[in-house]
């Protein structure tokens, strides 16, 4: 890995190592533009993001594709303190009516999956004409319900991630490389 993709980083953050780079995200990005545009043509889909994790993987992907579609936002907190429950809290809703209309939920990371089942649950009850699931990264080994994901841009470990929107303690979501962390800091 280039070391100047660490160099433009604050001081501050301590990067244990890159787990992919700026280049492979931009192509993976691009890559699942250009298919969700191919399957959506005509269509006018909807591109649901959960806040505020997936707002820098949401930029990039509907820029790449290239076809008319809209956007809207959820913000959620996904369980804290008792990972075992699974509770979602919905902070803010969408801001419009999905019935009749096609749903992409766009993820950032699906690692238990008990987030997207739950949101997919939420959005399914509202009578999309289809609901499809695409997430960047996929942590499948730590996964504890099963929950279909159509589009998934990499497979990986279970290790925590950081940058490209994802956070530790509300920083490092500025990277433009997936990194993992020094264990120092998590
Ligand atoms: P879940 O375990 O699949 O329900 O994931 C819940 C949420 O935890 C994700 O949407 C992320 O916001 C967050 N998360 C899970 N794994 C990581 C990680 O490795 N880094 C940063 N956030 C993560």
């Amino acid at each position: 890995m280039p070391m100047s993709e660490f160099a433009s980083q604050p001081d501050e953050y301590k990067v244990a190592r890159i787990l992919i780079s700026e280049k492979d995200l931009k192509e993976g990005v691009q890559k699942l533009g250009e298919e969700l545009a191919e399957r959506y043509r005509g269509q006018r889909p909807i591109l649901v993001t959960l806040l505020k994790g997936g707002f820098i993987f949401l930029a990039d992907l509907s820029r790449a594709m290239r076809i008319p579609h809209e956007v809207d936002f959820m913000l959620v907190r996904s369980y804290e303190k008792d990972k075992s429950s699974g509770t979602v809290q919905i902070i803010q809703d969408l801001k419009q009516n999905i019935e009749g209309r096609h749903v992409v939920l766009v993820e950032d990371i699906v690692d238990t999956g008990l987030t997207l089942s739950y949101i997919r649950e939420h959005l399914a009850i509202r009578n999309p004409a289809s609901l499809i699931v695409c997430s960047l990264l996929d942590k499948k080994i730590a996964r504890k319900i099963d929950t279909p994901i159509e589009f998934v841009g990499f497979e990986i470990p279970d290790e925590f991630v950081v940058g490209y929107g994802l956070d530790y303690d509300q920083l490092y979501r500025n990277l433009p490389y997936l990194a993992v962390i020094d264990p120092s800091v998590a």
